[in-house]
């Protein structure tokens, strides 16, 4: 059974730089005070019109099959992760398939939010270790700058995200040892409304202790997307922030030990951890957890803010890019979000 190994990566990011001042002309809210809370410097963001989730992951794409030396066509199946889609159906896959004009190979979308990254690359795995597929394109990408909140009233979340994409390619490996070690998914449906997104959706308000709409069962199309969900800002993300922040600090070094003691190696092994960057207040936390160097730690949320399925893909990039990843390292990447859920994958590169 082979293992699977990241033969090609690559990113994209938009040219458009947003500072945490530009972001003072929507709402109420300082430089110091998201530098302090999260460590954002500033994000890029999309252009309105002429990008979108799909063509970011085709940038980005492009770059990761030119590396692993093959063209769109050797690609035999498409993950593509991420929760703010082209459109709410189909996926992005189908719409990637089409823009790099690839044969009529199968695309799945992965809907796991901060962690859709790593189970995109599990299922990858699987099916290299499987023997079933030999190229497999693996996308991470968002637009969040479209589906924000940017008054004061959302900037807990709003200030936080970004847009990029990442991708890899998965192939077997010819290589002893090399590869993909072990992957680790997990989920708790417990907390699934404290970071998440409830319209448009089919729920209403079926979960819902305090709905969060008016519900009249007499107006059907209302209860999918209603102008009361437009005046009330339903149709944004919801976080309580702090309640996710607890939780992720103690998962994320949990699945990050799962993925070293399963494969008999101790955080001192590793070369680099690659965490979901969602807060480098989070990332600093593991880091002391786990007792890493600075330079066993790579983060870029400074630059990007979180950009969510992409942020994984992109981190990893921009270490491999700067010679922070080489042959033989130990590498984990770890990503905990909305669900929630969280996973890992550890990788001798
Ligand atoms: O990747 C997806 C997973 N998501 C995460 O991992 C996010 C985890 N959580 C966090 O990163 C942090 O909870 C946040 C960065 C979202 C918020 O930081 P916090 O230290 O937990 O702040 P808070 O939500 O407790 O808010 C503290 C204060 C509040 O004011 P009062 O009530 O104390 O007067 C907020 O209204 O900060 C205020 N505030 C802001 N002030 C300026 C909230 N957002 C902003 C803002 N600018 N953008």
């Amino acid at each position: 059974m082979p293992l699977s190994k990241i033969a090609g990566i690559g990113m994209y990011v938009p040219e458009k730089v947003v500072t945490n001042d530009d972001l003072k002309q929507f709402m109420e809210t300082d430089d110091a005070w998201i530098q302090e809370r999260t460590g954002i410097k500033e994000r890029r963001f999309a252009h309105r019109t002429e990008e979108t989730t799909t063509t970011m992951g085709v940038e980005a794409a492009k770059i990761a099959i030119e590396r692993a030396g093959i063209t769109p066509q050797d690609i035999d199946f498409i993950v593509f992760a991420t929760l703010s889609p082209d459109y709410y159906f189909p996926g992005c896959g189908v719409l990637l398939q089409r823009a790099l004009k690839m044969k009529e190979v199968g695309a799945l979308d992965v809907r796991n939010q901060c962690s859709g990254f790593l189970y995109a690359l599990s299922v990858a795995d699987q099916f290299i270790r499987s023997g079933m597929y030999q190229n497999i394109l693996v996308v991470g990408a968002e637009k969040h700058s479209m589906g924000l909140d940017f008054s004061t009233r959302g900037r807990n979340v709003s200030v936080i995200f970004g847009d990029g994409a990442g991708a890899v390619v998965l192939q077997p490996t010819t290589k002893e040892g090399q590869g993909v070690l072990s992957t680790h998914l997990h989920s708790d449906g417990g907390s699934a409304e404290i970071l998440a997104q409830y319209n448009p959706g089919s729920h209403a308000n079926h979960w819902m202790e305090q709905p969060v709409a008016d519900f009249d069962e007499a107006v059907i199309g209302e209860t999918f997307m209603s102008h009361h969900m437009i005046d009330k800002a339903q149709l944004f993300p919801f976080m309580d922030g702090p309640s996710v922040f607890k939780k992720a600090i103690v998962k994320f070094p949990e699945v990050i030990v799962e993925a070293l003691t399963k494969n008999g190696y101790s955080p001192a092994d590793l070369n680099m951890l690659i965490p979901h960057q969602a807060n480098l207040r989070i990332s600093q936390f593991v880091q002391q957890k786990l007792q890493l160097r600075d330079d066993q730690v790579f983060n870029n949320i400074m630059k990007y803010g979180n950009t969510t399925a992409a942020s994984v893909p992109i981190a990893l990039c921009e270490a491999w890019e700067k010679g922070l990843v080489k042959e033989g390292d130990l590498v984990c990447l770890a990503a905990f979000g909305s669900g929630f859920t969280w996973a890992s994958a550890l990788i001798k590169w």
